[in-house]
């Protein structure tokens, strides 16, 4: 028999109760649901809605039901629909009439929105976890290499100079975003939509700031049929999800590239890379494609969220049952990606020779030079075009800048002098790029320092 069986007068057809039924995904939020009637059930007692006696045998059956269903004692029935109605008819089983009284003064579409809302709350925290993982991922490495000079590019042509750290430390601040967002999104999360009742709240004395309390909101809706129909937190964490996708899927696309022999910057440990089944030598990237791969996963959930809810009229609606499935994705596909990346990174061997070499070669000096000429009371205007005809007969001849004698250099400007070479060399042009914010080693070991206040402070 089905809880709202009342008024019908024929079964559900089998292919109706499959089609209907979301059990299958919404299995996952058992705790919430059984946590989130505990606290309602306690409060109907507390405010003498349902005799405290009554109240303290259900919820204390409820945390009963939750220990088996923790222990694998439990199979959720496909007929009960969802997981809030699995859970009353199993404490209906246990404890008849009395169990019957939970759903006073509640219906299952505040009470979808409360579990909702408190299974992304522990799973933004999870995911705050691992992101505050990969950012001392991010530092260790720096640490180890503020020295480690690489070509820093425009265009994916070399540009100017930089280290290691400071390419690194550029992916601390996008997931220090990250974390700082899912934070701004928590706060929106954390209202208590219990209370909101079916669409128009309730009739009943309920102590709605109670339960909040006993659950750990930090407050309560301030419409009933917002309460019931709004699903912007989701929608808000697919996005924060999305954007953390962002990072991770460009990050992955340059662990690629410097991984394969062209560049030869890093080399990917064996037990995070895969082989080919026909080509003997091969050794590929496959965990930063995959998570490369999974962003666009991830964006259809968000996608697919907004999809969902574009157009529906208040308050609840059933295609608001879609909303889970997608989330409930794009949460596991971004905690799979953060975790298998971490360890990526941790393992992967740095090949600083290549990454210098390749900085020695593009002219990666050349805005220095430039500003060498300046120094010497030339317009930055003129500089250009000068150093620009450098690079030209140096093209001609396959050497670098610091490799013209002084003889050459002096047919471009008579300003040059022999201090010329010193203020060219990778380690003086990224070490002269001292600003806050700049590559040269200082800067970065304060941007460092910044980035762990903000991990000891979370
Ligand atoms: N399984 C439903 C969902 O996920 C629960 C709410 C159902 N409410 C209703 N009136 N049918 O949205």
């Amino acid at each position: 028999m089905k809880l709202w069986a009342g008024r019908f007068s024929k079964e559900t057809d089998a292919m109706m109760d499959d089609f209907n039924a979301s059990i299958r995904f919404d299995s996952r939020m058992y705790r919430q649901d059984i946590l989130g009637s505990a606290a309602h059930v306690r409060m109907l007692g507390a405010c003498g809605i349902i005799p405290p006696a009554d109240a303290e045998l259900i919820r204390k059956t409820l945390f009963e039901i939750l220990e088996d269903i923790e222990q694998g004692k439990i199979e959720f029935d496909q007929s009960a629909e969802d997981i809030h109605m699995n859970i009353e008819t199993l404490l209906i089983e246990r404890i008849g009439q009395v169990g019957k009284k939970l759903h006073t003064g509640r219906s299952r579409n505040d009470q979808v929105a409360l579990d909702f809302r408190m299974y992304i709350r522990d799973e933004i925290k999870n995911i705050k976890a691992l992101l505050a993982d990969m950012e001392q991922t991010l530092i260790k490495l720096s640490e180890s290499h503020l020295d480690t000079i690489m070509p820093g590019y425009t265009h994916l042509q070399r540009a100017q100079p930089i280290t290691l750290a400071h390419h690194l430390m550029a992916y601390f601040q996008m997931f220090r975003r990250d974390i700082e967002r899912l934070d701004d999104c928590y706060k929106r999360v954390n209202i208590m939509p219990l209370g909101s009742g079916a669409l128009a709240s309730t009739t009943y004395p309920i102590n709605r700031m109670m339960v909040a309390e006993e659950l750990g909101f930090d407050g309560i809706t301030e419409n009933s049929l917002d309460g019931v129909s709004d699903r912007d937190f989701a929608l808000e964490l697919a996005s924060c999800l999305s954007i953390i996708m962002v990072h991770l899927s460009r990050f992955s696309e340059e662990i690629i590239l410097w991984s394969s022999s062209e560049f030869s910057f890093i080399e990917l440990d064996d037990a995070y890379s895969t082989g080919s089944s026909i080509m003997p030598q091969k050794k590929n990237p496959d965990a930063a494609e995959l998570v490369r791969g999974k962003s666009g996963r991830v964006f259809g959930s968000l996608m697919a969220l907004l999809t969902v809810m574009k157009g529906l009229p208040l308050a609840y609606n059933k295609d608001m049952q879609e909303d889970k499935e997608s989330l409930f994705d794009a949460i596991d596909n971004v905690k799979s990606c953060l975790g298998i990346f971490i360890k990526m990174l941790d393992t992967m061997k740095i090949n600083k020779a290549n990454m210098r070499n390749a900085a020695k070669g593009g002219f990666t000096n050349a805005t220095d030079l430039a500003d060498y000429l300046v120094r010497k009371g030339i317009p930055f205007r003129d500089c250009h075009e000068i150093v620009g005809k450098m690079v030209a007969y140096c093209i001609g001849k396959k050497i670098g800048l610091e490799d013209m004698t002084i003889e050459e250099m002096r047919q471009f400007s008579e300003c040059i002098t022999e201090d010329v070479y010193e203020s060219i060399s990778l380690e003086a042009c990224v070490g002269g790029r001292k600003v806050p914010g700049g590559p040269a080693p200082e800067s970065v070991l304060a941007s460092i320092e910044s980035g762990k206040a903000f991990l000891d402070a979370l």
